[in-house]
């Protein structure tokens, strides 16, 4: 057997004509840009975010979820007659086909929510199997029906797996306020339905994460848009990306109480384990969607009551700040979304579910954006394998 690094056929270590220059090479592709975009801007040192030129703080104060997404895919921030029509459009694209909630009724309960969503995204391609990508109506409608029957599909399953029957959305409802209604079955608060319609903006979008490049690989191949969407679903499932959000209550939940966090958290670094909803590729200071998250949980907290998980929480980012700081590392935005989203009593298991909600606009922007210019990508790989084999017959194994 012959390793690629003892290789010592000519030409083979190291000529340009072999392959890819191992100097090229970067783990996690970190620092290398892999596509253009004009979509979103991130300023890891300051700490600042931009979608389309617009800071994402004021979008999350004086914006609103499907007037972002529109910005995010179409570049523009909408007419008042261009937003009218696309609130109505979304609206009227809500409700899911009974076959697809049939076939919702089929997964197993105990499942995670996140492969049920992969499934259906996956599965509206059977539904709407014309392409026409060079056609700006067939992307526009697409972009609604996404957007619209997403949510519908993740309060859908969350109803099936209780035993109950998916409730049809609510016509009347803004986005955010009926998919909380789809959920609960109850009109939610205003308040509550501004901010989860604020946590939306702030996860819409977020420049080349997994998910997106995930996306765009999928996008480049010119299949359709549910196996683009349905492809970044299953990759922002991940503890490292979404799934942390999930993973940083269990974290909490584990610590248990304020007075433990500095034993738990030197332990845990000692160990090398991650800190979830800590660190982040592009930031170096704390994420700014993570102090935005933290102003609209006390904001939920004033109402609704506190919650002292959150005091355990300021105190681990009070301490993490002496010992992950100096490399850089803070809170990124999952470290108090689920505190939020556990005030509006939501399950645990759908916050990720929801970031997909959310970073479906961010998906779709950049879909449409790949097709604009678009090359299926195609990286090299520096190839550490045997070089050749000779058979072995299986009586000689
Ligand atoms: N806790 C402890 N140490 C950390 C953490 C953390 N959360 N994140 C990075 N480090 C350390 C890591 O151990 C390594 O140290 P050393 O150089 O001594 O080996 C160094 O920082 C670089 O870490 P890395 O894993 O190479 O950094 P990366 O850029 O590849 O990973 C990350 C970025 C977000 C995957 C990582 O910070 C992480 O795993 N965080 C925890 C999971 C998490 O919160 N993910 C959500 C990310 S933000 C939202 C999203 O993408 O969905």
């Amino acid at each position: 057997m012959v390793e690629r690094g003892s290789d010592s056929r000519p030409g083979r270590s190291g000529s340009a004509a072999a392959g890819p220059d191992q100097s090229l090479y970067r783990p996690g592709l970190e620092g290398v840009p892999a596509t253009q975009s004009a979509i979103c801007d991130i300023d890891g040192h300051l700490g600042q975010l931009t979608y389309r030129g617009y800071d994402a703080a004021t979008l999350a104060a004086r914006s609103s979820f499907l007037e972002t997404a529109f910005l995010l895919v179409w570049g523009e921030l909408p007419t008042a007659d261009q937003l009218e029509q696309f609130e109505q459009e979304v609206q009227m694209h809500r409700r899911v086909s009974f076959r697809i909630r049939d076939m919702m009724k089929s997964f197993p309960s105990q499942g995670h929510p996140m492969d049920a969503l992969q499934a259906s995204a996956a599965s509206l391609g059977l539904f709407y199997s014309r392409r026409a990508l060079d056609n700006p109506e067939y992307i526009y409608g697409a972009v609604v029906r996404l957007l619209a029957k997403i949510p519908t599909m993740v309060a859908a399953f969350q109803l099936i797996r209780k035993g109950q029957d998916p409730i049809q959305p609510r016509d009347d409802l803004p986005y955010a306020a009926n998919f909380l209604y789809m959920l609960t079955e109850r009109e939610p608060d205003p308040l509550a339905a501004r901010i989860l319609d604020a946590c939306l903006i702030l996860h819409a979008e977020h420049s080349l994460n997994a998910s997106t490049f995930s996306a765009r690989v999928t996008a480049s191949t010119l299949t359709d848009p549910y196996a683009v969407v349905a492809s970044a679903v299953g990759t922002l499932a991940g503890p490292l990306h979404g799934g942390a959000n999930e993973d940083v209550l269990t974290m909490l939940e584990e610590i248990g109480s304020e007075d433990r966090v500095e034993l738990w958290l030197d332990r845990a670094i000692a160990n090398r384990q991650k800190i979830m909803g800590f660190g982040h590729r592009e930031y170096k200071v704390k994420d700014p969607r993570a102090v935005i998250l933290q102003r609209l949980a006390e904001e939920l907290f004033e109402r609704f009551g506190h919650d002292p998980m959150y005091d355990l929480a300021r105190r681990l980012e009070e301490i993490a700040a002496t010992r992950l700081g100096p490399k850089g590392i803070y809170p990124n935005v999952d470290f108090y979304s689920g505190l939020v989203y556990r005030k509006l009593g939501i399950p645990c298991d759908l916050f990720t579910p929801i970031f997909a909600i959310a970073r479906t606009a961010g998906w779709l922007a950049h879909w449409k954006e790949q097709l604009g210019a678009n090359r299926i990508f195609r990286p090299s790989q520096i190839y550490t394998g045997c070089a050749h084999r000779d058979w072995q017959p299986l009586e000689a194994r």
